[in-house]
């Protein structure tokens, strides 16, 4: 599949009579709310991990020195903490856009912290698309993000604000903060 998706998006759910949804965040839609939205709450998703897997060439990488940012990988047993907000249909014009380098949109079951259930949206970056980079030691995710920086900005600075919002949260993203702690004990030239 090609790495943009802007318009495999657009077709992808009819939202004709939907007021609003909800749409479940792990990455930096906890920490770049650049949209609005009629309520937020902590939530969690079943059966999926967070990892650096997806290579970002628009907003932390170029096509030449791409970085990575995280999709989701199906994973039985595993709970993926994060952000959901509640917005209108219309949001997705902006995020489709956003995201548009290999994440579809998923329909998912979100779990809210005080247990009750609500159906939603989740951008995933899926194998087949061209970004997607793969499983790779932690020690090379950190150099490779040490070194990358796009259009947003440096890929550590996604690391870092991604692995201190999900510390506020008070999730315990094993794969985050191990790269993030690569990343932090040594200078670029020595990762
Ligand atoms: C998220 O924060 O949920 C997200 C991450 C990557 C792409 C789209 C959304």
């Amino acid at each position: 599949m090609s790495a943009d998706t802007t318009e495999h998006n657009r077709n992808r759910q009819d939202f004709s009579g939907i007021e609003s949804i909800w749409l479940f965040g792990y990455g930096s839609l906890i920490y770049k709310v650049d949209f609005p939205y009629l309520e937020k709450r902590p939530a969690s998703i079943q059966g999926w991990a967070r990892r650096f897997w997806q290579g970002s060439h628009d907003h932390r990488g170029t096509p030449e020195a791409p970085g990575r940012v995280v999709t989701l990988i199906e994973q039985p047993g595993a709970k993926c903490k994060g952000m959901a907000f509640r917005v209108s249909p219309k949001v997705f014009e902006h995020l489709d856009v956003r995201e548009k380098n290999g994440y579809l949109r998923f329909t998912t079951t979100l779990t809210f912290d005080n247990g009750s259930h609500g159906e939603g949206l989740v951008y995933i970056a899926t194998e087949d698309n061209e970004a997607f980079l793969g499983e790779a030691p932690d020690a090379d995710i950190a150099r490779q993000i040490a070194s990358a920086v796009g259009p947003s900005g440096p890929n550590s600075e996604y690391l870092l604000r991604l692995a201190e919002s999900l510390r506020a949260l008070g999730d315990e993203c094993t794969h985050t903060f191990a790269i993030e702690s690569c990343l932090k004990k040594a200078p670029e030239e020595d990762l």
